[in-house]
């Protein structure tokens, strides 16, 4: 059965689906991706924003996506879905530190239903082992490593880290755990630089699709670098406000862009369910305006 319903779709037609039936009657149409480029994995983003662009609450216990998208069902399978599509995930460390103990980035996760639909296409269309790896971002090192992702049977996860975070995780115990890897990079004042990160995750770890699932600080800096191929966006029907003194974050945090330098977009599809939509957008080279950039991996409207 659909869950979504597909208003626009302008992403290339591939004479072979990709999809397996179960997960393209769910999507209501198929899902593919252009290969990455020869020196980093292609970068999938996902998010939900409020119609005021909102990304979170932050509001203790309710910081997450899942409350600004009111639980919204589409919202998780499409989160699977793109979990099930990728090699890896990667987020920033608040993000996790707001996300449940017992959270995990893998597909069942946010859609339990399509557990088996999602591990199909992942071993026998994709051949990528059941899980992507997880990659936690953090400069400190300050994780807690009780937490789920750190100690799940057959979840690999790799925390891309400074040196002196290193230490921090080392101290802590983290090299004893079986799943766990550690990737210390050079950092300025404690920040790392995306294309390293990105370059670590394609020559050493064999990312070739990974999906971002922000927070907005980490994400903000990944669009500074150029580095976001695409981005699916969930708008929720909801109002979240801001007052001065509480930010409530949008989809990028710590980075502001000049008016001609601004990321530029290009709409590839809108799916709908209720009175939810889903959009799903391709970088252009440019500035969004007229006269854009067209990426010429996508078809243009009818
Ligand atoms: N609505 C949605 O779709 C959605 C999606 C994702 C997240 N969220 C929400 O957004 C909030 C978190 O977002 P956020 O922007 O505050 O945080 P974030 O981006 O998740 O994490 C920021 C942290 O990541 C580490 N980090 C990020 N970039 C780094 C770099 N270049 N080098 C080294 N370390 C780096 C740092 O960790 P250390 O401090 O350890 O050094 C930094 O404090 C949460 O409430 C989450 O639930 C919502």
């Amino acid at each position: 059965m659909a869950l979504v319903r597909t208003l626009i779709d302008r992403a290339q037609s591939h004479s072979e689906p990709t999809l397996p039936p179960g997960l393209s009657e769910m999507y209501d149409g198929d899902l593919h991706f252009p290969e990455s480029s020869a020196e980093r994995p292609f970068v999938i983003a996902n998010f939900v924003s409020t119609l005021d662009g909102v990304v979170s609450y932050e509001i203790k216990g309710q910081a997450g996506g899942s409350t600004v998208s009111g639980s919204d069902t589409a919202d998780g399978f499409i989160m699977g879905l793109l979990r099930a599509s990728a090699d890896a995930v990667i987020v920033g460390a608040r993000t996790v530190h707001d996300a449940s103990p017992e959270g995990l980035w893998i597909p069942e996760y946010t859609y339990p239903d399509a557990k088996l639909l999602f591990r199909e296409y992942r071993v026998n269309v994709l051949h990528k082992p059941e899980y992507p790896l997880l990659v936690v971002v953090s400069g400190s090192g300050r994780l807690e490593l009780e937490r789920a992702i750190f100690r799940t049977h057959g979840v690999r996860t790799v925390v891309i880290t400074t040196s002196a975070g290193s230490d921090v995780l080392v101290k802590a115990g983290a090299t004893k755990l079986p799943f766990v890897q550690i990737h210390a990079l050079d950092a300025k004042c404690g920040t790392m630089a995306p294309m390293a990160m990105l370059r670590l995750l394609y020559a050493q770890l064999g990312v070739r699709r990974l999906l971002h699932e922000g927070g907005p600080t980490l994400f903000g800096q990944f669009l500074a670098a150029e580095a976001v191929d695409e981005l699916f966006l969930t708008l929720s029907p909801q109002i979240a406000g801001r007052k001065g003194d509480a930010i409530r974050p949008g989809l990028v945090q710590g980075m502001e862009f000049m008016p001609d330098r601004a990321p530029g977009f290009q709409l590839l599809s809108v799916k709908q369910r209720a009175e939810h939509l889903y959009l799903r957008y391709g970088r252009t080279g440019g500035h969004s305006s007229d006269g854009v950039e067209q990426d010429s991996r996508f078809r243009k409207s009818p």
